[in-house]
């Protein structure tokens, strides 16, 4: 299989690269990123003088790349570019509306020229907007989305589905809960939580850390990704999750515990404008239709988790500070255009 990824330098995306090329060494994968601030290409370090392994610098908005690309015949595209952190969207919108909305709008519209067999959409659980106690959004929940972020994945989302009734495209929109693991951006609540505590930083939990979120490991994201990949239905949805969200409090605390750090650093500060109060959803379709389910337990991930940002300070401070942006920046204005590299 030959499959072009977007955003395959940010986090989920570099983890869904690297266990798809350690599952399937005999498959290609062609990377399509424009290094943002949360693109980072040593996420991939160990991939990338692979044979089977490419990387384009670009803008999922640049439909000129995009169709030049797109005549490398992908059997499949899993597009994860996107802007994905809610308070940057509620500090400005306008980015989030032009890669997340007009970002997905291109590539759709090149696949679909281009007559590209299967096209996951990785969208977000944030489109159902907060959930009542005790309820659950499924696949054919109303999407009520709340930040200006939930809003462009939700309108990407419609996108895809209208290419599906249309046009018969085969788009297939996922729709995953909070994920953590390595090389998460140190701005998300749990990779934050962890870097500020190693360095003695205060904890900032945002309003009274009642706030449900629903958190799978990104190993089993990916892996339930790649059963869509190979297995979804052209035109479907399908949530991913684990079905048990836990409150901020219960997994600051619980992040504490595991470092051995005193509960003093947790911080209450005001609240996210618009905060949805619980993110929960029902991913049984996943698991009936496809075969799909949790591997990795809230404890054991956290676990892990705090172990490789223990052990990986260099990447965490280099990704704070800017350094890996500003020396990739040097390197692909040296090399000049990625059209004419292509
Ligand atoms: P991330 O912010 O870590 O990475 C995003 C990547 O996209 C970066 O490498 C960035 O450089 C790239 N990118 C941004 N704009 C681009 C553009 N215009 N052209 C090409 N590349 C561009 O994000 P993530 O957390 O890995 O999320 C990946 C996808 O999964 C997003 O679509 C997000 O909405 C979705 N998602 C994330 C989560 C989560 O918990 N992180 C949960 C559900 C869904
Ligand atoms: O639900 C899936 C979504 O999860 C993805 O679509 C988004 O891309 C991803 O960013 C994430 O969104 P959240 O807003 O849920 O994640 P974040 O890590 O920013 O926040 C998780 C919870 O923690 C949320 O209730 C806000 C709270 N929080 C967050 C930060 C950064 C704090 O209390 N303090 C913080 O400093």
């Amino acid at each position: 299989m030959k499959i072009l990824v977007t955003g395959g330098a940010g986090f989920i995306g570099s983890n869904f690269i690297r266990y798809f090329l350690n599952s399937y060494p005999q498959d290609v994968v062609w990377n399509l990123d424009k290094l943002t601030y949360a693109g980072n290409l040593t996420n991939l370090a160990d991939i990338a003088s692979l044979p089977n392994y490419e990387f384009v610098r670009g803008d999922v908005c640049d439909s000129a790349l995009v169709s030049h690309l797109l005549k490398k015949s992908f059997d499949a595209i899993i597009h994860f570019a996107a802007e994905s952190h809610v308070d940057r969207s509620i500090s400005g919108a306008q980015e989030f509306v032009h890669t997340n909305i007009q970002g997905t709008f291109t590539i759709l519209e090149e696949a679909r020229r281009q007559r590209v067999a299967r096209f996951v959409h990785v969208s977000t659980d944030e489109v159902y907007g907060s959930m009542s106690p005790g309820e659950l959004a499924n696949e054919r929940s109303p999407l009520s989305p709340n930040s200006p972020y939930a809003a462009s994945k939700a309108a990407a989302d419609l996108l895809v589905r209208s290419f599906f009734k249309t046009y018969g495209f085969p788009g297939i929109v996922t729709r995953s809960s909070n994920n953590y693991g390595p090389y998460q951006f140190p701005e998300k609540l749990i990779p934050l939580m962890i870097s500020n505590a190693l360095e003695g930083r205060k904890l900032p939990v945002y309003g009274d850390g009642l706030n449900e979120r629903d958190w799978i490991h990104v190993e089993d994201h990916c892996r339930a990704l790649d059963r869509v990949v190979r297995a979804g239905r052209p035109g479907e949805i399908y949530n991913i999750a684990s079905g048990r969200p836990v409150t901020n409090l219960q997994i600051v605390l619980r992040l504490l515990e595991i470092l051995g750090k005193s509960k003093e650093l947790m911080e209450f500060v005001e609240d996210r404008p618009g905060h949805d109060r619980r993110y929960a959803l029902d991913s049984s379709k996943v698991s009936s239709q496809l075969g799909w389910q949790i591997t990795v337990s809230l404890d054991d991930g956290l676990r892990r988790t705090v172990q490789w940002y223990q052990e990986n300070p260099d990447w965490v401070a280099k990704t704070r500070s800017g350094d890996y942006r500003a020396y990739y920046k040097k390197h692909y204005e040296q090399r000049g255009s990625t059209l004419a590299n292509l």
